[in-house]
C-alpha cells in the first residue's frame, strides 16, 4: 500500500500567507483528484486559499494540475468552427441552455463542459436533467461525436474530463469558498482549456446575485480568466454582466428550462433572450468574420423560424433526454405540487432586488444543494416577472413559487417578496452588459 502523502506542511504555509512551488500546488490538486486527499484536508486548503489567494503562478499551477487531472478533448473531428461559453454563475441565469442550440442553429459548434448549483447560484447540469433521462455524463468520445453530428452538447465534468474541478467545486460549494477571484478562474478554466474550442467567451457576472458584488471585481475576475487563455494561447474575450436582478424570470431547474424554451421558441422577449443573442452573434463576427448587423439578424431569424428550438431538441435526444419537452414542456418536465402567486404590493415602480435572497429562496425550495452531493429538486424555484425600472398595479402577478408544499411556498413568498424594493418616482432600467476584456482573438 502507497503511503498516503502528508500535506500539512503545505497547509501550514498557505494559511500563513506564503506562496506555494507549482509542484506543491499540482501535488495536492492531482493527490484529491486520486483520493489520496480526504475531504477535511482539501476543505482546510480551499479555505486557506480563500482567505489568502493565490499568485498568479499558484492559479495557474492549480489550472494546470486540474486540466491534467483528466484527459484534454482536441475536438479534430469537428468541422465547424468551435465555441465554448461559461458563465460564472448567476441567478435565473439559463444562457447557455439558449445560447448552445441557438449557435448550434447557425453553423457553430458548442462544445460545453457546465457545472452544477453552487451557492446560491443554480448550474446548468441540474437544470438539463430535469428533462426526463437527459445524461449529463458523456465520455469524450460521446462528446466530441456529438457535438460534429448535432452542434451542440453540455456535459459534466466525468473521470475522464477535469475530475480535479469536479471534487472541488463540489467541496467548495459546501464550504463557503465559492467567491474567490482566482479559485473561480482555475475552477472554469481549466474545463474551457481542457476543450479546446476556437474561441472561449466568458459571461463575468456582476452585482448582488453573482459572487462577485460590482463591476470592478468581476473585471478583475474576468482578467484573471482571460490572461490564463492566454497562457494557453487560447482565444478568449470576457464580457461582465449585469447580475444585480436575476437575468431571466425562472430561478429553479425544470422552471429554466421551460424558459429557455420559450425563448429558443421565439416566444420570450427579455433580458435572457438579449444576452443570449448578444454572445452568439459576438461569435459569428468572430469565428466566420460577419459584421455585427448580419451576425444579429442572422441568430435572431433562428429563434423565429424554429432552427434554434430545434436544435435544442436534438441535443435533448442526443443527450437520452426527451425531446419531446420542447414541443410540449408542461407535459413533459416535472411540475410542482404547490403552486403559490405572488403579488404586487402596490402601485410603484420596481427599484431593486436582492438577488441572492431570491436565489436563496429558490434555494430553500429544495432547487439546490445544502450538503455536498445532496439531490436537488428538479420541480421547485421561484418565477419572478418583472425588472427594475418596471411599473406595477398593487395586485399585479409579479411571481409564483413552486414548492413541494403549503409551508414552503408561504416562506418562500414572504422571502421574495422582502427582497423587492420599491420606488414611487420612476426608475432607470438597468445595462445589461458593462464591459468587455480580453484581446481580438488571432484570424
Ligand atoms: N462556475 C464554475 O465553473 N466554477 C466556479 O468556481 C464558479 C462558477
Amino acid at each position: 500500500v502507497a503511503e498516503r502523502e502528508d500535506f500539512r506542511d503545505v497547509l501550514a504555509r498557505k494559511r500563513d500567507g506564503r506562496e506555494l512551488t507549482e509542484d506543491e500546488v499540482r501535488g495536492f490538486v492531482l493527490a484529491y483528484a486520486r483520493g489520496d486527499v480526504g475531504d477535511p484536508v482539501a476543505a482546510a486548503f480551499l479555505m486557506a486559499a480563500y482567505i489568502r489567494g493565490l499568485s498568479v503562478a499558484e492559479t495557474t499551477a492549480m489550472t494546470r494540475a486540474m486540466i491534467d487531472s483528466g484527459d484534454v478533448l482536441p475536438l479534430e473531428s469537428v468541422s465547424r468552427p468551435t465555441v465554448d461559453k461559461h458563465s460564472t454563475g448567476g441567478v435565473a441565469d439559463g444562457v447557455t441552455l439558449v445560447f448552445a442550440p441557438l449557435a448550434a442553429s447557425v453553423g457553430l459548434a458548442v462544445a460545453k463542459l457546465s457545472g452544477r448549483g453552487l451557492g446560491h447560484t443554480g448550474g446548468t447540469l441540474d437544470k438539463l436533467e430535469a428533462i426526463p433521462g437527459f445524461r449529463t455524463a458523456l465520455t469524450v468520445e460521446e462528446l466530441e461525436a456529438q457535438v460534429e453530428r448535432v452542434g451542440c452538447a453540455v456535459a459534466g465534468q466525468t473521470a475522464d474530463l477535469v475530475p480535479a474541478d469536479g471534487a472541488l467545486y463540489a467541496l467548495r460549494d459546501a464550504t463557503a469558498t465559492v467567491a474567490s477571484i482566482p479559485l473561480i478562474a482555475a475552477s472554469i478554466m481549466s474545463k474551457k482549456l481542457a476543450v479546446e474550442t476556437d474561441l472561449i467567451l466568458l459571461d463575468v457576472k456582476a452585482g448582488d446575485g453573482a459572487f462577485m458584488k460590482n463591476p470592478a471585481a468581476a473585471g478583475e475576475l474576468a482578467e484573471a480568466c482571460v490572461s490564463l487563455a492566454a497562457q494557453w494561447d487560447r482565444p478568449c474575450r470576457a464580457a461582465v454582466t449585469d447580475m444585480s436582478q436575476p437575468l431571466g424570470t425562472a430561478v429553479g431547474n425544470a422552471l429554466d428550462v421551460a424558459e429557455a424554451i420559450r425563448v429558443l421558441r421565439g416566444d420570450e422577449a427579455g433580458r435572457l433572450r438579449d444576452l443570449a443573442v448578444f454572445f452568439v452573434a459576438r461569435a459569428l463576427t468572430i469565428l466566420d468574420g460577419s459584421t455585427q448587423e448580419t451576425a444579429r439578424a442572422e441568430t435572431e431569424a433562428a429563434l423565429s423560424d424554429g432552427r434554434a428550438a430545434e436544435a435544442f431538441a436534438r441535443m435533448i435526444e442526443a443527450q437520452d433526454g426527451d425531446p419531446r419537452a420542447v414541443d410540449d414542456p408542461d407535459g413533459i418536465l416535472p411540475v410542482a405540487p404547490v403552486r403559490t402567486d405572488v403579488e404586487a404590493p402596490r402601485d410603484a415602480w420596481l427599484a431593486s432586488v436582492e438577488t441572492e435572497a431570491v436565489g436563496r429562496a429558490a434555494m430553500a425550495l429544495g432547487a439546490g444543494r445544502v450538503h455536498k452531493g445532496d439531490p436537488v429538486d428538479p420541480a421547485v424555484g421561484v418565477e419572478l416577472f418583472p425588472k427594475v425600472g418596471d411599473a406595477v398595479r398593487a395586485g399585479d402577478l409579479l411571481g409564483r413559487i413552486h414548492a413541494r408544499d403549503a409551508e414552503a411556498a408561504a416562506r418562500a413568498k414572504a422571502q421574495v417578496l422582502e427582497a423587492l424594493g420599491w420606488s414611487d418616482e420612476r426608475v432607470d432600467a438597468l445595462p445589461l452588459t458593462y464591459a468587455w476584456v480580453g484581446e481580438a482573438p488571432r484570424t
